[in-house]
């Protein structure tokens, strides 16, 4: 059993999320390499999330509100770096250059010259095995599309719909944060946030984006700031994004519709895909989180969906029943077990059993680029390759 000793950057949700599931790695008993948290870095220490760290991490030996004392640790080998969006570039960068195996979060740079500054340093460290966060991908039903896309099993694609719906912003008493500010979560808004999940399937089939005509909307104008006042919300809440889309292996074309939206009514954490295709169609949606629709069409046959209950049918064996339901944690389990095969082996086992690639990241900071363009221009414009 190959063990990697991992320092976290940014002790807050998402940083709490990777300690949960390294916590529970007998989870997923017959994979030969995996993760100790030996070290954590937060802006500040003296807080509960952090006293909940020291409680419950044994491994722990470094805690520290510098990164740079994190990256000088030998003992640290690959970092978990989840800070706000405006920092992602420095402590990316700050990562590879001290020589660190990296999982970063999205939206990988605050913006297209962040990513192209993160990008570079990746091409200058070769010897960093890097990977962005993001669990959607690890849904047995997602897994399960994934590979009916490699087996060619669509046939040609006529049409996909992709999105991730919150409601979380639908209250306007809900106090401003960080990631409602240009200048800290940038100025895609919602789209850099959300959009990035949205895009996994899509890209990781080979479905680019040659042009997109966005709408995008700023329906909560100010929240209050915690201090009795209030304060600008300058992000956009929600994005509606056409795409014209080219298959990069066939050259086939389809339409793209791309929702992302944090004021959704009725909606809570509602990742979806569905795709439309002449042999085959399939509709997923968080929403019905264990269930995949599916229709299958020979021609001049019938029509019919069914619906499959896709149970624990993972990429990463776990110890849990296959007919046993799957949930957010175990993604986020089956997202760092693919993480950590993939820096122990060199490989995935399958195309879409590994996490989103700085390259993929690329894709969706040219089309979040080009929809901000549209949505200036009211027109569509063209999403550089
Ligand atoms: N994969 C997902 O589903 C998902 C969900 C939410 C957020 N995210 C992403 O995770 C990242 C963090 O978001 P979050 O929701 O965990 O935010 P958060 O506000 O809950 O946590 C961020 C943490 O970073 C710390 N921090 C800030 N500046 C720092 C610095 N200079 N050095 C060290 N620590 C610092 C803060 O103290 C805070 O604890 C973002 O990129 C976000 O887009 C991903």
């Amino acid at each position: 059993m190959r063990t990697v000793r991992f320092g976290i950057i940014g002790c807050g949700m998402m940083g709490r999320e990777f300690a949960s599931a390294a916590a529970r790695w007998l989870h997923v008993p017959e994979l030969t390499v995996r993760p100790e948290i030996v070290a954590i870095c937060n802006r500040t220490l003296d807080v509960p999330k952090i006293a909940w760290f020291r409680e419950n991490v044994p491994t722990l030996r470094q805690v520290t509100s510098d990164y740079r004392e994190l990256l000088a640790n030998p003992e640290v080998e690959a970092v978990y770096v989840a800070v706000p969006h405006h920092l992602h570039e420095e402590l990316y960068v700050a990562a590879l250059e001290a020589g660190k195996h990296l999982m970063g979060e999205k939206p990988f740079g605050i913006d297209r010259k962040a990513n192209e500054a993160i990008v570079g340093a990746i091409e200058r460290h070769p010897e960093c095995f890097v990977r962005c966060a993001s669990q959607f991908l690890f849904f047995p039903a997602v897994q399960r599309i994934g590979r009916m896309i490699e087996a060619g099993a669509f046939g040609r694609i006529i049409e996909v719909n992709a999105g991730f719906l919150h409601s979380s912003d639908l209250n306007p008493q809900k106090p401003i944060n960080w990631k409602r500010m240009f200048r800290y979560n940038g100025e895609y808004g919602c789209m850099g946030d959300l959009g990035p999940h949205a895009c996994t399937i899509p890209f990781r089939a080979g479905w680019l984006p040659k042009n997109v005509r966005a709408v995008l909307t700023d329906i909560v104008r100010e929240r209050p700031d915690g201090e009795g006042g209030m304060a600008p919300c300058e992000t956009w809440d929600n994005a509606v994004l056409l795409c014209e889309m080219q298959d990069a292996v066939s050259g086939g074309e389809f339409p793209f519709n791309l929702r992302i939206e944090r004021i959704s009514p009725g909606e809570k954490n509602n990742w979806y895909v569905e795709i439309y295709g002449t042999r085959a169609s399939v509709r997923y949606s968080l929403k019905d989180a264990n269930a995949l629709e599916l229709l299958e069409y020979a021609p001049g046959g019938e029509q019919h969906w069914r619906r499959i209950d896709m149970g624990h049918e993972v990429t990463y064996p776990s110890i849990t029943p296959e007919i046993f339901q799957f949930g957010v944690s175990d993604a986020i389990l089956q997202m760092w077990a693919a993480f950590l095969v993939e820096l122990d082996t060199g490989h995935a086992p399958a195309p879409f059993a590994g996490c989103v690639t700085p390259a993929e990241s690329a894709l969706w900071h040219g089309l979040f680029t080009a929809a901000l363009e549209s949505q200036a221009r009211t027109t569509t414009v063209a999403v550089a390759p």
